[in-house]
């Protein structure tokens, strides 16, 4: 029985040792300055898709910042057309701009996030 006990306790340590062991590799890196912008950068993707599949798919021809490409501005473009309007145009294309890039839920969360660009 006391074999048992001992052996509980010893297993009860060894488990207190690797919960800490694991809160102090945490820490260690969140202080660390790449981990942290590492974060960041992850933070900025999880706020929304739209603003990541954007980056990722429109932003060669109209910007990174909606507003610096060769395309047209996209900085304001929440004022000119409506979340549909933008949808459609994704979808379809206009002009210079082929259609299709995105489709589905993707273009519906790249249309929302740039409607409201006003
Ligand atoms: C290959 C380059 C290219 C890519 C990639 C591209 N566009 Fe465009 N886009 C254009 C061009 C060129 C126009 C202007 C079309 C015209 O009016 O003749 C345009 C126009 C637009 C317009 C209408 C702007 C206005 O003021 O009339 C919207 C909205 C738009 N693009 C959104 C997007 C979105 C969202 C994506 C990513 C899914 C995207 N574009 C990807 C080239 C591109």
């Amino acid at each position: 029985m006391k074999k048992l006990l001992y052996g509980l306790v010893c297993i009860a340590f060894l488990g207190f040792l690797t919960a800490c062991g694991g809160g102090d590799n945490e820490t260690e890196q969140d202080t660390t300055p790449t981990e942290e912008q590492a974060g960041d950068e992850q933070q900025t993707a999880d706020a929304g898709d739209g603003d990541a599949l954007y980056q990722q798919n429109c932003s060669s021809c109209h910007g990174g910042d909606l507003k610096s490409g060769g395309a047209p501005d996209l900085d304001k473009v929440g004022s000119k057309y409506s979340k549909d309007e933008i949808e459609e145009i994704i979808v379809n294309g206009k002009g210079g701009m082929p259609g299709g890039i995105l489709t589905g839920e993707d273009a519906d969360a790249v249309a929302s996030w740039l409607a409201e660009k006003k």
